[in-house]
């Protein structure tokens, strides 16, 4: 089997940084090596010494001066609203029912929902993102689209058929008992065939039942390795609604709490405007709030109290996602800079080695597949990405003036987008490659 060296400057982490001096939470080598062999890391560690344990016919690659980093991860969009993205004018609800909703009952047809899905992996691996969490239509096909076209790709991806059974048009609605019956075919047809996972998806409360609920958390307990993904606490009609569509809850979490939702592959979407007692209720579940920037400031739901829910005395587990088409950018680049901003609102910091953390260790952490990926460790699987601080005119001129790691990173976060990204390896394969290598099998 070929196995391929790579050297170049790499960057993986092992824990939260605390501060841009907290230099044993990452690993840094100025001149690394990675050696690939069967889409694994087989050895990371300084070039020198990881030259020494590859064979005779080793494919060597010198990305120098670029930096290699874990691929980045993408815990929470829409694949089929890449045709909804950049709708002007609404809020949460009405940007549903006017937008997205008639755009998702497209996917009724099997052919545009695999001409999308190819489409939105495509672009995901172009912006670097080589995992991500993603919501399908309420139609079984658009599901096995998205997976067919992640499983030719040989990419590591969770994602579900949307369950929705209420408050929507006829064309985007399944019932209790089809979206449970639909999920569970997918389930058996696609959980653990390669790298695919399913994620048991009720879209949220106000389009679900509570028969349907009840199916979702009966999925939940009859599989509980798989994931679980919904919307919580986005925006105060959403919040009202939802109450009044289920008026025996304490609060908006409690909905799901009641049936079974809760959990540590348990994914909730937002979760803007939660109450004192709904962060304990996500905290002693080991839930995962997932922040979306660029969304939350799209559709002006609100600004996610990113620093609060993670220094709280019951701390959130926390994830960061484009939440396209309600997000507006591809690029977890261009979503770090806009959650910079957010967290900047709320009178808050995140330094560059923070957000670098959370778009590959943190993230993976959060969606409980870190033993896999998001580090550039022995035995992770070999899911790279190339960055160039100097990808265009900007960029180059401003790195004249960057001494440090951390500027560094902090100028890829500010000006960067999918043109940083010079090549993406998926599984060890090329998958991208702005500097002439072969892409594909
Ligand atoms: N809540 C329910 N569905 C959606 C969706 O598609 N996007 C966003 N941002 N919020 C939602
Ligand atoms: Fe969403």
């Amino acid at each position: 089997m070929t196995s391929t060296l790579l050297r170049g400057r790499t960057l993986s982490f092992l824990r939260w940084p605390e501060t841009v001096d907290d230099h044993c939470a990452w690993r840094y080598e100025d001149d690394g090596g990675l050696l690939l062999r069967d889409g694994r890391i087989v050895a990371a560690g300084a070039y020198a010494d990881v030259e020494k344990k590859a064979d005779e016919g080793v494919k060597k690659i010198d990305h120098r001066p670029h930096l290699l980093l874990p691929g980045f991860i993408d815990a929470h969009a829409h694949f089929p609203q890449m045709q909804v993205i950049a709708s002007y004018g609404a809020e949460l609800l009405d940007w549903l029912n006017t937008y997205t909703f008639p755009e998702e009952t497209k996917f009724q047809n099997a052919q545009h929902g695999r001409r999308i899905a190819r489409l939105f992996l495509d672009e995901m691996v172009r912006h670097g993102t080589t995992t991500v969490a993603a919501y399908c239509s309420v139609h079984k096909g658009s599901a096995e689209a998205f997976f067919a076209e992640s499983h030719d790709r040989n990419m590591l991806n969770i994602a579900g058929k949307v369950m929705m059974d209420r408050n929507a048009p006829e064309g985007v609605l399944d019932t209790a008992q089809s979206g449970y019956d639909d999920s569970k075919a997918l389930i058996k047809e696609w959980h653990g065939k390669g790298r695919q996972h399913y994620a048991i998806t009720p879209r949220f409360a106000i389009t679900s039942s509570p028969e349907q609920l009840e199916m979702a958390g009966a999925l939940c307990r009859e599989y509980p390795d798989l994931h679980m993904q919904t919307h919580l606490s986005e925006n105060h009609a959403e919040i009202a609604f939802t109450l009044q569509l289920y008026p025996q809850a304490r609060d908006y979490t409690d909905v799901y709490e009641r049936y079974g939702l809760l959990g540590r592959k348990s994914l909730f979407g937002h979760c803007i405007h939660l109450s004192e007692r709904e962060a304990d209720a996500l905290s002693d579940s080991g839930s995962v709030a997932v922040f979306c920037p660029t969304s939350n400031l799209f559709l002006g739901s609100g600004l996610f109290n990113y620093q609060r829910y993670r220094t709280r005395y019951k701390a959130l587990r926390i994830a960061a996602a484009t939440d396209v088409g309600g997000g507006t950018n591809y690029s977890m680049l261009r979503t770090m800079d806009e959650g910079y901003k957010v967290i900047a609102l709320n009178g808050e910091k995140l330094n560059p080695f923070q957000s670098f953390w959370q778009l590959t260790r943190g993230n993976a952490e959060a969606l409980s597949v870190v033993e896999r990926i998001g580090t550039l460790d022995q035995g992770s699987d070999a899911d790279i990405i190339v960055l160039d601080a100097r990808a265009t005119p900007a960029m180059r001129l401003r790195m004249e003036t960057a001494d440090t790691l951390a500027e560094e990173l902090f100028l890829l976060q500010t000006l960067g987008d999918d043109r940083a990204v010079r090549e993406v390896y998926v599984a060890g394969r090329v998958m991208k490659s702005d500097l002439g290598l072969n892409v594909g099998p």
